[in-house]
């Protein structure tokens, strides 16, 4: 049984009726992003009607994308609020998803052996604040996927962020339906690890104005140790790619044989 996860199901519930305003055109990140990863998918012989769980869905970014594009997808999140905001996004676009709320360190609901690929995007590895819980998700994706399965994931390249307190990081001045927000990111470090805090700013078009702050907490694990987290559990062929999301892409695959 693994220690939950509280503030980081706290952090995205609260988040989840926001998300999309921390971007300047949320549907045309779904969009590309479905894109870039359905390519991916193809190149490492996965097509659409192969299975493929997203265990960090969030509120849908890679998932809708996928399934807007005839994937076979599911999907599931820590957070209840951004499990539910998927599914009110899933049906409004009248497509077929499967979520639910759940660990990525447990993934109880997907049988073992089962899976062509495993996705958690968007830096959501970082949230695990150990290399054992780390090695822990890695240990039961490797049980779900089946032999010649892929895990994929999306994180920052900490090694290559300067460690500086604080950290001020903007995501941007938006319009969304005629009305500003305006996002920022706060980083506080700690040794191996820093506190987030977003400042979100909504303006309504009678400039009422609303800000709320979230807060949250990561670990800068370096991709190095990622890759070495994914061959300590038996993955092969872990590699990095910087031409398909945003960030940069881990893949590592479950051997044929195993
Ligand atoms: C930055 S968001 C990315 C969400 C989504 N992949 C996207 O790009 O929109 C990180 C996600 O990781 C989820 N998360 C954090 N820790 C988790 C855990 N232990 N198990 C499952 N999900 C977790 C959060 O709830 C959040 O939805």
């Amino acid at each position: 049984m693994n220690a939950p996860a509280p503030m980081n199901a706290a952090f995205y519930d609260s988040l989840a009726p926001h998300y999309h305003l921390l971007y300047p055109d949320w549907e045309r990140a779904v969009c590309e992003q479905g894109k870039a990863l359905s390519s991916l998918l193809r190149d490492l012989g996965i097509g659409v009607e192969d299975p493929v769980h997203d265990a960090a869905c969030g509120i849908g970014t890679q998932t809708i994308g996928l399934a807007s594009l005839g994937h076979n997808v599911t999907a599931s999140d820590i957070s209840p609020g951004a499990v539910q905001r998927l599914k009110t996004e899933t049906q409004a676009r009248g497509l077929q998803v499967r979520s639910q709320v759940e660990d990525l360190r447990d993934l109880h609901g997907v049988p073992s052996g089962t899976l062509a690929a495993i996705l958690a995007c968007d830096n959501s590895i970082p949230h695990l604040l150990t290399d054992a819980e780390i090695a822990q998700a890695f240990k039961v994706w490797w049980d779900r996927l089946r032999p010649g399965g892929v895990a994929v994931v999306s994180v920052r390249d900490y090694a290559n962020i300067p460690r500086i307190s604080p950290d001020v990081r903007p995501y941007g001045l938006y319009y969304h339906n005629g009305c500003r927000s305006l996002a920022v990111q706060v980083w506080e470090w700690d040794g191996e690890y820093y506190d987030l805090s977003i400042y979100l700013t909504t303006e309504t078009r009678d400039e009422k104005c609303e800000t709320r702050v979230l807060r949250s907490k990561y670990y800068a694990v370096s991709i190095e140790r990622l890759c070495g987290l994914f061959a300590n559990t038996g993955f092969v062929n872990v590699q990095r790619r910087d031409d398909v999301l945003f960030q940069p892409v881990l893949i590592a695959q479950k051997p044929n044989a195993a």
